[in-house]
């Protein structure tokens, strides 16, 4: 709701309430002094992506999810809210989990955090789940192979599907052409209009 004047503190996308840096509750975790540090101080609009591909394409296993690189971990709240999934969190910067914190409780759900690098997730943790998601991880030069290796442990571990979601880096591209000759992944283009708008590229992996 916006009133003349007043500081938009929520938005609404496919079910999910995702509060501003103005929400009060944003605030008062900043006030306490978390300040997350590789990049995970805001909403990043390819979760967008990732929510409204998966709300299209409603995933056939999705009872445990792991959201890789999960910042403020819209995506994964996302499961947990619109699918019933058991949702992991996981981040290398714990700085961003009160923020996480606060955007579950908005929408009165929790998930398990988990503070760990892409590159530390062991084969024996990956294949607890059945989905892997991600939004916006594959963005420096160094993250191009660690995030291919992730997705070849997770394919090998039995994760039956893998979602990332990118604004069109070409460093997203590298990893996700060397997923399309390994793995069959498919690459699309997707984007949102209403009530948000958001375009951006989308590595689809079904390893069934
Ligand atoms: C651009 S933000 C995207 C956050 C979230 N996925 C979103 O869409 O709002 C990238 C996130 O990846 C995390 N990250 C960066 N390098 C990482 C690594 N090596 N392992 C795990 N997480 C990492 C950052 O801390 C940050 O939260």
């Amino acid at each position: 709701m916006v009133k003349p004047g007043k500081a938009v503190t929520t938005r609404r996308f496919r079910g999910v309430t995702m509060p501003t840096s103005s929400h009060p509750a944003i605030r008062k975790v900043r006030r306490l002094g978390a300040n997350p540090s590789i990049h995970g101080n805001k909403l990043w609009k390819s979760s967008l992506l990732l929510i409204d591909y998966l709300n299209t394409h409603r995933p056939a296993h999705c009872e445990k999810v792991l959201d890789v690189g999960c910042g403020w971990g819209i995506a994964g709240i996302w499961c947990a809210k619109a699918l019933g999934s058991s949702v992991t969190s996981v981040d290398a910067d714990p700085g961003v989990f009160p923020f996480l914190e606060a955007s579950a409780a908005l929408n009165g759900v929790a998930t398990t955090q988990l503070a760990s690098t892409l590159q530390n997730l062991s084969s024996r943790q990956l294949s607890r789940y059945d989905m892997l998601i991600a939004a916006d991880i594959c963005f420096w030069d160094d993250l191009v192979d660690p995030v291919f290796n992730l997705v070849n442990r997770a394919v090998k571990a039995g994760v039956k599907q893998i979602v990332i979601a990118d604004p069109e880096r070409p460093t997203f591209f590298a990893m996700a052409s060397r997923c399309e000759t390994r793995h069959c992944a498919e690459l699309i283009e997707w984007k949102t209009s209403t009530p948000l708008r958001a375009r951006g590229a989308l590595m689809i992996l079904h390893n069934a």
